[in-house]
């Protein structure tokens, strides 16, 4: 679809450990394969999407530390060797992490002034990974994104996830008119678990449309190309993994 402006996708999950990071960073790499124009931003102090795109673990630089410096954003930004442009966190010990805090406290409008000071190209997709939960700075992003996309793994406890995200999706994002798509992508599927499938389909009746038509396969390749500091499509180009990632990509440049 051609768009005028950034399009803005945050990865969230109420819960932590559930694909996120590993989501974004592929999701990005395959929106840039398929010729987008990608910019990759990472709002979790964890700092750990850089090393899914091949960024030195000696780069402490990202958007945190220039905001706490007061410098801006631009000059943290990273060309990563996979083909994307990335905004890491950056590295803050826990007294800084607590300090950018209280900043995104006292000054609710830094992350979209962050943003607009980038100045990005019509037509960039944004993709921004996430703390797990409701950190405020999760609360802070929510109201400007154009599209959401909610990480869950295949079991019962992802329907409690549900349920929160129902509520943030009221709450921060069904209202704002440049809000598009409120998507659940389930992350981490086995091929033959009966459970699971029993779940897919509780899920599925639970939020019926927002269930993204595609899932990502559990794959342990994912584990092994990650330990080897390589993305997927590079240790492991013909892994289906590859493929889900695609057609998820596909799927949501045809729906926002
Ligand atoms: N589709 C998948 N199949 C198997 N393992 C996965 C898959 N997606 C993610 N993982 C693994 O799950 C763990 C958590 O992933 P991560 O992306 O860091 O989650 P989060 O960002 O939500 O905390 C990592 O070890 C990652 O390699
Ligand atoms: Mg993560």
């Amino acid at each position: 679809m051609n768009h005028e402006h950034p399009r803005l996708i945050a990865v969230v999950s109420p819960k932590g450990g559930v694909g996120k990071t590993t989501v974004t960073a592929n999701l990005a790499l395959k929106l840039a394969a398929s010729g987008q124009s990608v910019l990759v931003i990472d709002l979790d102090p964890q700092n750990a999407l850089r090393l899914h795109l091949q960024l030195p673990f000696a780069e402490v630089g990202g958007h945190a530390v220039q905001t706490l410096n007061d410098e801006p954003w631009s000059a943290a930004l990273c060309v990563s060797p996979c083909g994307v442009t990335v905004l890491p966190f950056g590295q803050l010990d826990d007294d800084a992490v607590d300090r950018f805090e209280r900043r995104c406290q006292d000054q609710p409008a830094w992350l979209a002034q962050g943003l607009a000071s980038l100045k990005l190209q019509p037509r960039t997709w944004v993709v921004i990974d996430t703390p797990p939960g409701s950190a405020l700075q999760v609360r802070q992003l929510l109201p400007q994104v154009n599209a959401l996309l909610c990480v869950l793994l295949p079991e019962v406890a992802s329907l409690v996830t549900v349920a929160t995200m129902e509520r943030w999706l009221q709450t921060y994002c069904l209202g704002q008119p440049d809000f598009m798509l409120g998507a659940y992508l389930i992350n981490a599927v086995s091929d033959a678990d009966a459970l699971e499938t029993d779940v897919i389909e509780a899920l599925k009746a639970r939020v019926g449309p927002r269930l993204a038509p595609c899932t990502i396969r559990r794959s342990h390749v994912l584990r092994e190309s990650f330990a080897s500091a390589q993305p997927v499509s590079e240790y492991a180009p013909a892994d289906p993994v590859n493929d889900d990632y695609r057609v998820l990509a596909d799927w949501l440049v045809a729906h926002t």
